[in-house]
This record gives C-alpha cells, structure tokens and sequence, in this order.
C-alpha cells in the first residue's frame, strides 16, 4: 500500500510482537510496510515476507513512522530513544519508561488524552494494570475510588515464549509419569501447580516488581495517587488470559446495580456472569462478571476481570493507540513533513 504509514515492530519474533504483527494486518492499520525487528539470534527468518532485522549497531532505523516495541525494557531503553531521535513515535510495551513522570502511560478507553503533548515515547501499561483500569475507571469517575485489594491469576504467556513452553513440556512430561524437566523460567513447577508471587523481589522488598507496577500505574493511568492498592500476583498454569479477584471500596456509596450499569456502558467492557481464561482468550475486550456488594463493608464491591494479556493487555493497546497517534494527528514524522 503507498501512502500510509511505516511501521517498526521490534521484538517481532515474540509472543506480543507476533500479536502485534496480526492485529495490525486485523485492524487495517494504514501501514505502508511493516518491518520486525529481533534479536541476532533471529537473523536469516523472515516475517510476513520481510527479512528480520537484527537490532545492532548500523541497523537501518530511519523513516519510520512508528516503532512497537516489544522486547524487554533494556532493549527499550538503549532503543526505543534512537528511534525516536530518528523520528519515530514509539509506544513502548516494557517496563523501561512507566515511571517517567514526563512520558504518558495510556490506556485507549481511559486517559487517551495524556497523548496530547508527547514527546515521542508513550508507554504501554503492565498487562495486569491494563485489564484492571479499564474496569475501574468508570467507577472511579462516578463514585471515586479509595482503595483496592487486588489478587491476580496470571497466564505464563505473561512472561513470554519460554513459560508457554516451560508450561507445556512439565504438563507433558507429568502426564506422562516421568520426571519433571527442571523449571528454568519460574522458581517452581508451574505445571499443576500455583506460584504465589509472580515476579521477582528488587533488592529486598517484599512485594514483587509486578505488583509495585499495579500500584504505580493504576495511580498514573486514574490520575489519583490517593487510592489505596493492596495486590497479591499470582502466577497459575494458565497460557493466555490474566484473571483478577478485585475488592473496590469507594469513596461515595455505589450500588452492583449501579456498578453494572456503568460497565456496560464503557467501551472495551463485556459483562459476563463468570469470565474464563478459555473463552476470553483471543479476544480483545476486557471481561467482567461477579459483581456484587461485599457485605463486610459499606461502600465496597468485589468483581472478576478477566483479558487476553497478549491482546488488550500488551498488543490491542498499544495498536490501539496507533491509531489514536493517526487519528489526532499526533505522529511526529508528519509533524515535521508538515512543517
Ligand atoms: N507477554 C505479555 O503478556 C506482555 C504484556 C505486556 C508487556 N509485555 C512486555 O513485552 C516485552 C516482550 O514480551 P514477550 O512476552 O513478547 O517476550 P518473548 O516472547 O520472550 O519475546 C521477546 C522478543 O524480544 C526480542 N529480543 C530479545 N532480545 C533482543 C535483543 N537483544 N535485541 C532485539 N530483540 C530482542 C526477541 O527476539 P528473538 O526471537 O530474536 O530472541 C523476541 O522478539 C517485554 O518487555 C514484556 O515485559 C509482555
């Protein structure tokens, strides 16, 4: 196609950046051509009839309209800012620019506005955090939101290629009655089993990495640093899909009535009596179901959310805010072409 828009996918080869890849084809994402980027590991493949290009010095990174990345927040950080300087907007799927005070973290259905004034870098938000907000924020803005305990159920693609197939080969191998393979991406088994800290503890805390991002990035994306966020991650042997038991207290008293009728309202919500992994997987919208009052308190509801982690949480979104960039006219390279 000429005249649309060229688009980097940098970390193509892995499980959100082949999502990526899909979705764009899927939403008809006026893209020119679409180029993956991987590791040296991935020279010589090609991806949708283009050779993969292996990020090292000298790689040609030029005339991109958008970069998507995806693969891992070192590379991000010694990346994402290049293709930037090479006049990129990229939105950026890892860790590496979440806490930037100056750099959006976005949410398509939530905050599109933090978009206006980028700087050319918008940050994907934590695939747990993404599913979360977009449940929450219509309530929050009706009835304000003033603490939250949270417990996830998180899918192995959450980590990557490696825990599908870390998943895969201990399911197998215990069916079959033979010894484990021993776990080389989790501390402990996952096949059959529950890990109750998904992430890893940074130097001597006890709450995990992931589940400091839930309550940084819940606070950003509301815009409110006064709500409350207890969380627990959890990792279960489950490939695609996060679930989440979720406890809301509020601020001003709201019905599960009430509560109902704002999530059938908000875009990207489906209201289901009770969501699953299964059926959620594949799908991009945000599945909610189990609302109703907590009757230990007076203004708390409890409710289960359930997303396809590769889809809305890492790739729909970060798509999603393409089209966004496209649609306001926020991309930096026809800033410049315009100018
Ligand atoms: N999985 C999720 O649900 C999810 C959700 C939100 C955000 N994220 C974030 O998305 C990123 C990727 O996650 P993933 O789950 O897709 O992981 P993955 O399946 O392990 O894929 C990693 C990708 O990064 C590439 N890569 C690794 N080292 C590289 C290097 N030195 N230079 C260039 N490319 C390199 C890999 O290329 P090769 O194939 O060549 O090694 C592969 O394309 C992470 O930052 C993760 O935190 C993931």
């Amino acid at each position: 196609m000429s005249g649309g828009y060229r688009v980097a996918v940098v970390g193509a080869t892995g499980v959100v950046g082949t999502t990526m890849r899909s979705l764009l084809r899927e939403r008809r994402f006026p893209a020119s051509e679409v180029i993956p980027f991987a590791s040296p590991r991935s020279a010589g493949r090609e991806l949708d009839g283009q050779p993969v290009r292996p990020l090292t010095d000298g790689v040609d990174i030029d005339g991109f309209d958008v970069a998507l990345f995806s693969a891992g927040a070192s590379i991000s950080r010694e990346w994402a800012p290049r293709f930037v300087e090479a006049g990129a907007t990229v939105v950026d799927n890892s860790s590496a620019f979440r806490r930037d005070p100056e750099i959006p973290l976005v949410v398509s259905e939530v905050n599109p506005h933090a978009l206006e004034g980028h700087r050319g870098l918008i940050a994907n938000p934590n695939c747990s955090t993404m599913q979360l907000v977009v449940a929450l924020a219509p309530i929050h803005r009706e009835a304000g939101i003033e603490r939250l305990v949270v417990a996830t159920y998180q899918s192995v693609s959450g980590t990557g290629k490696k825990a599908i197939d870390e998943l895969d080969e201990q399911a197998d191998a215990s069916l079959r009655g033979a010894d484990l393979p021993a776990p080389q991406v989790y501390p402990e088994p996952i096949a059959f089993n529950v890990i109750g800290a998904a992430g890893s503890f940074a130097g001597g805390d006890d709450h995990t990495d992931e589940e400091r991002k839930m309550m940084f990035e819940t606070r950003k994306i509301l815009e409110d640093e006064s709500i409350g966020v207890s969380v627990t991650c959890v990792r279960v042997p489950v490939r695609i899909c996060h679930s989440e038991a979720v406890n809301i207290q509020t601020r001003e008293p709201l019905s599960a009535h009430e509560a109902r009728e704002l999530l059938s309202a908000m875009p990207g919500v489906v209201l289901e009596d009770v969501p699953t992994p299964l059926r959620a997987a594949g799908r991009d919208e945000v599945f909610v179901g189990r609302i109703r009052r907590d009757e230990s308190h007076p203004r708390a509801l409890s409710m289960w959310i359930v997303s396809d982690n590769l889809r809305k949480g890492a790739a729909t979104n970060a798509v999603q805010i393409a089209e966004l960039l496209v649609e306001r006219g926020l991309l930096r390279s026809r800033d410049s072409v315009a100018a």
